[in-house]
């Protein structure tokens, strides 16, 4: 294949005292506690598993142990906890023995480079778009997306159904060797479409104010902790997130006292991920909070570090402070990751000042090594949208390492910081 860099791409590497050099503490003080880099993986739906029975192939196994660093995240790409939360026949289950197996393999393959992996639980709510027969839409309420089918509101006992289902499907992820589960509620899906009134309007416990609409994630979570403890994991929010016309008029109503309730609930909570109030789907944006809103993660991230900032006028205030936080301690554990618009030549200021672990889809998909890449300071290959979720191979594992390009005849000449 032929390697390309772009030479915009060529940058130093960051300084040695930098925080973006420095791991962190995942599960700080228990018994799961882990070092961790600040690069990781986000989770990257492929389409590539295999059709029928939604298992992961062999060529997933070499995708991921490519990905795979010492110390180094992954979140697997976004993965159905049962048969009915599905509706794209390649992306990949974790609800049977064929799954588990072909997981298996690949947690075996990114522990066998050090790194860990933590699987994405999924499900589609009203973003099914029926392109797998037998599987109905359900969502909390009867909302449909433009191009989708309406959903079907659902009943107290599909409520318990999903609830256990996410159980199970942890109790799987165990048993596939995964490190921990991240509950998916970001970017308008199923528990994504609960906490938010744009697509819940339910008058049953499960309704209303922030506590009901929080009530499935909050009996989500306890499904999950239940197998593999608070410190092994975390959730993804995305509190700004417009995609599959999500987006509250006042995102911190919910998102605050719903991020303090985690903190509150679980002490130990291991870890949440939050999208960054910026587009990253191309799609755009047709949706505004209310004015006067500043859209950013600093708000939650004080109240994950425990810190009072109630003497601000609003969360948009203390946002406009432009604080900075200290990584996590042993009384407040749980780690802050974000994604979404963080490059090579952004994500050390940007540690910096946040200490979280920045999590990083798209030029994942185009280097292999990008923690190494970013830490040496190598060039950085650019994405090509094409191959995002075409089948097979390319674009998928044909992706070089710096080391595999660098051998390439026409990057000879590339002077590279070393
Ligand atoms: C091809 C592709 C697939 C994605 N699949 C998922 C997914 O399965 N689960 C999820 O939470 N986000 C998914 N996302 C969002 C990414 O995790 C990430 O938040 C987004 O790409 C922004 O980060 P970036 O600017 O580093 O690419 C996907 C994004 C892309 C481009």
């Amino acid at each position: 294949m032929v390697a390309t860099v772009d030479a915009v791409n060529q940058r130093s590497s960051p300084r040695p005292d930098s925080r973006l050099l420095k791991t962190v503490k995942l599960g700080a003080g228990s018994q799961y506690e882990k070092e961790i880099h600040r690069i990781a993986m986000a989770p990257l739906t492929r389409f590539r598993n295999t059709p029928g029975t939604q298992a992961p192939t062999d060529l997933s196994v070499t995708y991921y142990q490519q990905r795979a660093s010492p110390k180094g995240l992954i979140v697997n790409e976004a993965t159905f906890v049962s048969a009915e939360a599905g509706g794209y026949p390649t992306a990949p289950g974790i609800h049977s023995e064929e799954q588990i197996a072909g997981w298996k393999k690949v947690t075996d393959a990114v522990h066998s480079k050090n790194g860990y992996i933590y699987l994405q639980a999924w499900a589609l709510g009203r973003a099914n778009a029926g392109q797998q027969e037998g599987v109905e839409t359900v969502a909390p309420s009867a909302i449909g997306l433009k191009d989708h089918p309406v959903p079907r509101e659902m009943t107290t006992e599909d409520i318990d159904n999903f609830v256990k289902a996410y159980g199970v499907a942890a109790a799987n992820a165990k048993k596939a060797g995964f490190d921990g589960v991240e509950l998916h509620g970001a970017n308008g899906y199923l528990v994504n479409q609960f906490l938010e009134s744009v697509s819940n309007k339910r008058t049953d416990a499960y309704g209303g104010d922030w506590q009901g609409r929080s009530k499935f994630l909050f009996r989500v979570l306890d499904e999950l902790i239940n197998v593999f403890g608070q410190e092994r994991i975390g959730v993804r929010l995305s509190p700004w997130g417009r995609f599959q016309d999500q987006l509250e008029e006042d995102p911190y109503a919910t998102y605050i006292p719903v991020v303090q309730e985690i903190v509150k609930r679980y002490p130990k909570f291991g870890y949440i991920h939050f999208v960054e109030p910026r587009n990253w789907t191309g799609i755009p944006e047709t949706r505004f909070p209310k004015e006067g809103i500043v859209e950013s993660n600093d708000p939650f991230r004080a109240i994950i570090r425990g810190i009072d900032i109630s003497s601000y006028s609003s969360p948009s205030d203390y946002a406009k402070t432009n604080p900075s936080f200290e990584d996590p301690t042993p009384e407040h554990p749980t780690v802050v990751i974000s994604a979404a618009g963080h490059d090579a030549d952004n994500v050390e200021e940007f540690v910096e000042r946040t200490g979280d672990i920045a999590c990083i889809g798209r030029y994942y998909i185009s280097n292999p090594d990008l923690p190494e890449r970013i830490f040496k300071g190598y060039p950085v290959r650019k994405y090509d949208r094409s191959t995002f979720y075409s089948p097979g191979p390319v674009g998928y594992i044909d992706q070089p390492t710096w080391e595999e390009e660098s051998r390439a005849k026409h990057v000879e000449n590339v002077a590279v910081q070393p």
